[in-house]
């Protein structure tokens, strides 16, 4: 059958040359990914930034997704972070992210915007000190009525009054399924101010996992369709399928029990999202680091350096149009699992041309394994080191085990 061929790299990158049969999941997906998706990035960069190890002379080219992480590495000092994403809504989240960081005033704002999320004064410092800053096209982005499944805004910018982060696609299909399994906000609440991994293990398995059990039937959702609207590609599901012994509804109850038991819960901000879409404000460390009030003026000065530009389209195009010496320092997410074995080639010989040797490449995967080994030749397979031990004994400290894996490579001298 002939492959299809699409404009938009937002198509191009869901069906990645995928044959027509597989075309119905995608199209549920293709819709299902538009819109406001994350609000937030879902990767842990305490353990990005372990494995990266950002220097002065550190160029960063990373997929965007929300930007928060972006801003994160800003904290390091590199020479630059460019981010790239298919994905226009998550490009403007990422943007107003950073312009919110450098206008703000005071910490004040900035944690009123972004850690709240909530609030009247959000709509007064967006007019006052964001607005100014944004291109006509940002502004109309913004100031143009939005409905979000079953929600809707006058104008897209009043998320930030009535609640950024519960606007998400993500976080309003994920905050049915707790109800849905009668878990009370309370005892989350309670939940999540754990400090002890071991309270937390006894707490989860005691009276949380049991309601999981009990009341699984009584989700609404198919897990396929739920994953599609949490953002998880088919061809991940296929992998997860293939590549373990557990079924979809297995996986999903111990990755939400290692998410909620393998690190403290009360600075687990991916964990407070997750079941409440909020984050820890009684807690500085609980916040992501471009959030916390000790790096306020370092990202500022950052960001005034002008080193963190945003661009739309595909991070395979863009580092194929780059120069070696462009980057050296690639976060790819775990968005190879969209890809054609094709692309994956394509990408990794590029990171090589336009890396050189000591670049540091990270990305996650659904299961343990990196699958890397069986997607590209052996010559170039050869140009890279996989610092295996280094990159398990990260993820162990992952604050989020959607995923199964996270991975380090390196370019060979
Ligand atoms: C792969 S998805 C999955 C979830 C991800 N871990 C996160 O936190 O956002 C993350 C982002 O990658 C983007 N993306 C996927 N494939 C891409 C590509 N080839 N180039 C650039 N961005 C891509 C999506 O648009 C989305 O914003």
């Amino acid at each position: 059958m002939p492959k299809k061929t699409f404009s938009s790299p937002l198509k191009r990158a869901i069906y990645s040359g995928r044959r027509n049969r597989y075309v119905p999941h995608l199209q549920f997906f293709s819709k299902a990914f538009q819109g406001i998706l994350y609000n937030q990035i879902w990767e842990d960069p305490e353990i990005d930034l372990a494995a990266l190890k950002l220097e002065e002379s550190s160029k960063v080219l990373a997929i965007s997704s929300g930007g928060c992480n972006g801003l994160n590495y800003l904290t390091k000092c590199p020479e630059k972070v460019s981010l790239v994403d298919i994905q226009q809504d998550h490009l403007h989240i990422a943007r107003i992210r950073a312009v919110a960081a450098r206008a703000a005033p005071t910490y004040q704002h900035l944690f009123d915007f972004m850690a709240v999320g909530k609030g009247v004064q959000n709509i007064q410092f967006y007019q006052q000190h964001i607005a100014p800053h944004l291109s006509e096209e940002e502004k109309h982005y913004w100031q143009s009525p939005m409905q979000q499944l079953w929600k809707r805004y006058k104008h897209r910018i009043d998320i930030f009054e009535k609640g950024f982060y519960p606007a998400s696609k993500a976080a309003l299909v994920a905050r049915m399924i707790f109800p849905l399994l009668g878990i009370k906000r309370s005892r989350v609440r309670e939940f999540l101010k754990f400090s002890d991994t071991k309270e937390q293990t006894i707490y989860f398995d005691a009276i949380i996992l049991p309601k999981i059990l009990k009341r699984w039937r009584h989700l609404l959702f198919k897990l396929p369709a739920l994953c599609a609207f949490l953002g998880v590609h088919p061809n991940q599901i296929k992998i997860l399928q293939d590549e373990t012994n557990l079924s979809l509804k297995d996986l999903f109850i111990e990755r939400v029990r290692q998410t909620l038991t393998d690190t403290p819960c009360y600075r687990n901000y991916f964990a407070w999202q997750i079941l409440l879409a909020q984050y820890n404000l009684d807690c500085q460390e609980a916040l992501p680091l471009y959030l916390q009030e000790k790096n306020f003026d370092l990202i500022k000065q950052q960001l005034n350096h002008q080193k963190l530009d945003h661009s739309y389209g595909s991070i395979v195009k863009k580092v194929a149009d780059s120069h070696p010496g462009d980057y050296n320092r690639f976060v790819l997410l775990d968005a190879q699992e969209w890809m054609s074995k094709e692309d994956i080639t394509a990408l990794w010989q590029d990171i090589i041309r336009v890396g050189g040797p000591g670049a540091r490449i990270i990305f996650r995967t659904g299961t343990l394994k990196s699958y890397l080994a069986d997607q590209l030749p052996t010559h170039l397979m050869e140009k890279l080191y996989y610092h295996e031990e280094q990159s398990r004994t990260l993820f162990k400290k992952d604050r989020l085990k959607v995923y199964g894996g996270f991975h380090c490579y390196e370019v060979r001298g």
